[in-house]
């Protein structure tokens, strides 16, 4: 029997909650289709911060590298560490140091749920650069303080980076409806962004059977809402796929649907899942989180793991707990009712 080691950092705030929404449907998708999955938690977090100075400790992504896949729910509690540094402290790292450059994310409409939309029949997959570009975090800061103080933040495109991820654009559209749109901001941006639009175009050759467009940020963040039916697949820089991200989870409904995986795709390393949301504070432990991106995200990871059918009985499951209105509405439907219907939608499966 296959048997896959996943490391889970729940985090903090409702990523606790979500994790354990999801390792519960996930270990019933395992049974079923005969594999097992051996997790492993660490309690990294902003509380782990607060004991230990560090959101990991030293040897964390040594730890990691040993696993199958990483499961994260979320990272943040303002109140206690700044967020640019538990983010900088976990999330970002881990995406770094597994050269997890593509960033996947899915926006459609679940089957029952009504987005803000008129248009129904989007299905859109957003590939985010995962590791450079405008979160690089290079830059600094000198006469903190003090009148004449400047800031900076460089965006780092490397040949390397941008090429990668553009590749794996076109074999994601390749599989898909063999659309790629290059998302930029090449007219006002003119070292970085006109660099990106040549890649495109070289890389471009070695798929003659994917068609491309190119649209700047601006222009892509409109469409998203007049036509997101026209859209297939796109590639977009660390900043910008972030952004489009949120508005795809807001077409799709919101952030408790918008799933996402951090793929390093040479498997040199793990891979990581987790929710787009956050760890929403306001509502932690109070059993309301939407546990349907996280699932949805855990589904990810079986596919990733190299079992599509389990990922795809998860998904279908999901699709009929959707369909008869549980989980379709922010507040309406609670953590566990949500995600006891998945897990029944998936034993009933023939
Ligand atoms: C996301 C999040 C993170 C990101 C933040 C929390 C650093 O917004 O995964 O989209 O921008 O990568
Ligand atoms: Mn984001």
């Amino acid at each position: 029997m296959n048997s896959y080691q996943i490391a889970l950092i729940p985090g903090d705030g409702i990523g606790v909650d979500v994790t354990d929404a999801t390792m519960d449907v996930l270990n019933v998708a395992a049974r079923k289709f005969g594999f097992t999955l051996v997790p492993e938690a660490f309690d990294w977090s902003c509380a782990y911060y607060q004991k230990h100075g560090a959101m990991m400790p030293d040897d964390g992504i040594a730890t990691l590298r040993r696993f199958n896949a990483i499961y994260l729910g979320a990272v943040g509690w303002p109140d206690t560490v700044p967020d640019s540094v538990s983010l900088h402290g976990l999330l970002l790292p881990i995406r770094k140091a597994f050269t997890q450059y593509a960033n996947i994310r899915p926006h459609r409409l679940l089957e029952g749920v009504q987005g803000p939309l008129r248009a129904e029949g989007f299905d859109i997959l957003c590939i985010r650069e995962n590791t450079e570009g405008e979160y690089s975090g290079a830059g600094g800061r000198v006469h903190q303080g003090q009148p004449n103080e400047v800031a900076t933040e460089v965006a780092i495109f490397t040949r390397t980076g941008v090429e990668r991820i553009i590749r794996f654009g076109f074999e994601q559209a390749r599989a898909r409806r063999k659309h790629l749109t290059s998302v930029t901001k090449s007219n006002a941006q003119k070292y970085s962004m006109v660099f990106w639009d040549e890649v495109t175009k070289d890389v471009a050759k070695d798929y003659p059977d994917v068609t491309v467009s190119h649209m700047h940020i601006d222009a892509m963040a409109a469409k998203m809402v007049m036509a997101p039916q026209d859209l297939d697949v796109i590639v977009a820089s660390n900043l910008f796929g972030d952004i489009l991200t949120d508005l795809g989870a807001a077409i799709q409904g919101g952030l408790g649907f918008a799933a996402s995986a951090n793929i390093c795709p040479d498997k040199s390393g793990p891979s990581m899942f987790e929710p787009v949301h956050g760890s929403a504070p306001d509502i932690a432990g109070q059993n309301i989180a939407n546990p349907i991106a996280a699932i949805w995200s855990g589904a990810m990871m079986l596919e990733h793991l190299g079992e599509a059918k389990a990922a795809q009985a998860v998904l279908d499951a999901i699709s009929a707990t959707t369909a008869q209105g549980i989980g379709v509405r922010p507040g309406a439907s609670r953590t566990d009712a949500i995600t006891t219907a998945i897990k029944t939608a998936l034993e009933g499966q023939a």
